[in-house]
């Protein structure tokens, strides 16, 4: 077998995503890194992680993906850098191009008997934990990390460092990306010292008691988090791509916003009501964040209409079932829920965002201390309580096969060790079965080419506080249903209650734990759905 390096080997299973159905791929960041926090801290925004392969990989990637019909998305990394890149290092050593690359500050108050005892700019908390300001002896200042030591935040008031982001989208859009995910984008501004007296303003104390004050939790964070001046920046960034997309031509090149926010705020990301625009859309967190497996149908049904009542017109909506920062989907909720959830992401309109594994039920796996190597665990975690902090059992390498590290690597041993139920979930044994998540998944991506789900209208109600339905319907066309029973028993549904559904109506697409088959014809208005049970039923149009 050819050597392969993680660019060549995505290349060499391209494939696997036209299979699947998807149209679009994200990468996380391949740039070259420290990898403390596993390429989000970037030390070159230029060049790919040598680990990961070489330029001459990626643009193969590209071209191979391009002719498949496939989007490649990179990660845009704005909100900081590596404290190895060389801006960081000339902003250090006080290079005058550089000097305000970064957010520098003295510190607040320094003991005059001993000048090593001093006091950070601000009670700033890091999102790992511990002060957010770090003291740099070379410098003699203090510099701002909203994530690890070692990810320097820039200084986004700097009309040099704004020009700098337009110079990195700039080359990969021209070296053929389609886009950028954009991350951390509510940490990108804070709160400056012309505005509090000439100091920065201490985060008001949230009062809840279990935080002591190094740990996120012990501050709200209304100078660190979700300012109003970021805005504007993200809207900037939509002008140069929009501006690119009409220089260039070809297939619009997108911006995908990621940000952890209230609704009123993540909101703000689409746009505003001056006019200005910002990213194509929000990843929608509603399902990571608000929904799991203690969640009834109501909760479901909520959720869901509350991100489409609050999306602007002629937003896109999107879901997200789950990401590299969170457990894996069916481990937050129930394991048979599964299919139910994909369906939910297709059948629902705008964009379905899925995090790779979601497309065969792949669950958390397990990583004990000793192997663990997510800096977010390692910092605000110990032996004990890592677990309500690591990002690394939703990393373990995807389930191939059942060979040898699951066909993810041809070693004995992966970054993170591959998750002990591989033999059991894995794409090879799904693609055999007769019934299985990744044929469910096929099923429901081959349906969103129907024009009733790329145009149609939605319905979305509680039958009851266990189960739901979704409508997609569009006059002429036929009409697509998905019941779906999220409770823990049995539930009977009475199908009249569903708007623009005339009996008799086939069986689409069913759960793999459903005593119902593709095909199967639905006359009773009366229909029992098992806990966890799904079913897309297809109907003539009304
Ligand atoms: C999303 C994320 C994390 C990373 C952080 C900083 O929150 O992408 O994975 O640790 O942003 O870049
Ligand atoms: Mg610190
Ligand atoms: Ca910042």
């Amino acid at each position: 077998m050819m050597d392969l390096n993680l660019i060549t080997g995505i290349t060499s299973q391209l494939e696997h995503f036209v299979e699947a159905g998807v149209d679009a791929i994200w990468m996380s960041p391949i740039f070259t890194s420290p990898m403390v926090d596993f390429g989000y801290d970037i030390s070159d925004f230029y060049d790919i992680h040598y680990e990961y392969g070489t330029m001459e990989d990626f643009k193969e990637l590209l071209t191979r993906a391009h002719e498949l019909g496939l989007k490649v998305l990179l990660d845009f990394v704005p909100n900081h850098a590596s404290t190895e890149s060389e801006y960081f290092k000339k902003s250090e050593a006080g290079d005058p191009e550089y000097k305000d690359y970064f957010m520098w500050a003295d510190p607040l108050w320094v003991d005059p008997e001993n000048e090593t005892n001093r006091r950070p700019p601000s009670n700033w908390v890091s999102q790992f934990g511990g002060s957010a300001w770090e003291w740099s002896e070379a410098r003699q200042q203090y510099y701002l990390h909203q994530f690890a030591v070692v990810q320097a935040d820039f200084n986004f008031r700097n009309q040099v460092v704004k020009n700098e982001m337009f110079n990195i989208m700039k080359f990969w859009l021209d070296i053929g990306a389609d886009g950028f995910r954009v991350d951390a984008l509510p940490y990108l501004m804070e709160a400056r010292p012309e505005d509090h007296n000439g100091s920065y303003p201490d985060d008001p104390l949230s009062g809840l008691a279990q935080f002591e004050s190094h740990q996120l939790g012990y501050t709200i964070p209304l100078y660190t988090k979700d300012l109003i001046d970021l805005y504007p920046i993200v809207y900037e960034w939509r002008d140069f791509v929009d501006e690119y997309n009409k220089e260039h031509g070809g297939n619009t090149r997108v911006l995908f916003s990621e940000g952890y926010a209230n609704v009123t705020m993540t909101m703000l990301y689409y746009g505003n009501e001056q006019g200005d625009i910002g990213a194509h859309f929000p990843f929608n967190f509603d399902f990571v964040t608000d929904l799991n497996a203690e969640s009834n149908a109501r909760d479901f049904v909520y959720t869901i209409l509350r991100w489409l009542t609050y999306m602007p017109y002629g937003g896109v909506a999107n879901w997200v079932f789950g990401n590299h920062d969170n457990n894996r989907m069916p481990t937050r909720f129930r394991h048979d829920m599964v299919d139910g959830l994909n369906a939910i992401n297709m059948l629902l309109p705008g964009v379905a965002v899925t995090y790779q594994g979601e497309e065969i039920g792949m669950r958390d796996g397990y990583v004990s201390w000793e192997d663990t190597v997510d800096v977010e665990a390692i910092n605000r975690g110990d032996n004990e309580t890592y677990m309500l902090y690591s990002r690394d059992p939703a990393r373990t390498p995807f389930h191939w096969d059942d060979t040898t590290s699951a066909g993810f690597s041809t070693n004995l041993t992966t970054w993170l060790p591959v998750a002990e139920d591989y033999t059991e979930i894995n794409l090879k044994k799904q693609m055999e079965d007769s019934r299985s998540h990744f044929k469910v998944y096929q099923a429901l991506t081959k349906l969103r080419k129907e024009k009733t789900l790329s145009h149609g209208e939605y319905d979305i109600r509680a039958f009851s506080d266990q189960s739901f339905f979704l409508v997609r319907s569009l006059r002429t066309y036929d009409t697509y249903v998905l019941l779906f029973n999220v409770g823990l028993a049995s539930d009977t549904v009475s199908l009249s209650r569903v708007t623009h559904l005339t009996l008799p109506a086939t069986v689409y697409v069913s759960s793999i734990n459903s005593t119902r088959l593709a095909g199967d014809v639905i006359s009773e208005n009366a229909l029992t759905l098992a806990s966890g049970e799904a079913l897309v039923l297809k109907a003539p149009p009304t």
